[in-house]
């Protein structure tokens, strides 16, 4: 069987939709950012303070290859995986159903507000709006796109099951 990948901008839920939709289903689970994170024994932020972005890109296409070799887990990826090619082409390899999550900018900023854990966020609107923009055409190359706004984690799960 198949793996699910999550993917979309932060703040749009893919963590704890991920973990949700691997227990309705019985697959494991993973976290892109959380196994980064657990492996290096840094948080994010701390990675991209002391190594840079580019090191941080570096760990993520490493996991990202070695989780979609598994099969029947259900992965939770961080907000700038789709954008390289590289990961694309890791993603798009015909035995991973990609789903993408979306949410409009108040409910992005409602979600990730008085959390410090986005180093490229930083609660900057006009950066998010940017990021938001340039990465969309991305996101939108997904199987199907689920508009999470309005919506409980438990109710996307249900939606996701409903395309599967
Ligand atoms: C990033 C998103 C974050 C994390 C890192 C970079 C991005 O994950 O991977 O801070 O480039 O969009 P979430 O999408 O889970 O917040």
């Amino acid at each position: 069987m198949m793996n699910i990948v999550l993917i979309g901008f932060m703040g749009t839920g893919k963590s704890s939709v991920g973990r949700l939709l691997a227990e309705k289903l019985s697959y494991a689970f993973v976290d892109t950012d959380a196994l980064i994170e657990e492996r290096a024994g840094l948080s994010i932020p701390q990675m991209f303070a002391k190594f840079g972005e580019k090191y941080f890109r570096q760990r993520e296409k490493d996991i990202i290859k070695e989780t979609c070799n598994r099969t029947h887990t259900v992965i939770s990826t961080g907000g700038g995986v789709p954008i390289f090619e590289a990961n694309r082409q890791i993603l798009q390899n015909g035995r991973n159903i990609i789903v993408c999550l979306r949410a409009n900018i108040p409910t992005i900023l409602n979600r990730t507000k008085g959390r410090g854990d986005r180093p490229l966020l930083k609660n900057d609107l006009h950066k998010m709006q940017a990021l938001l923009k340039q990465r969309m055409p991305f996101y939108n190359q997904a199987d199907f796109i689920i508009d999470t706004d309005e919506l409980s984690p438990l109710q996307i799960v249900n939606e996701i099951m409903v395309y599967l």
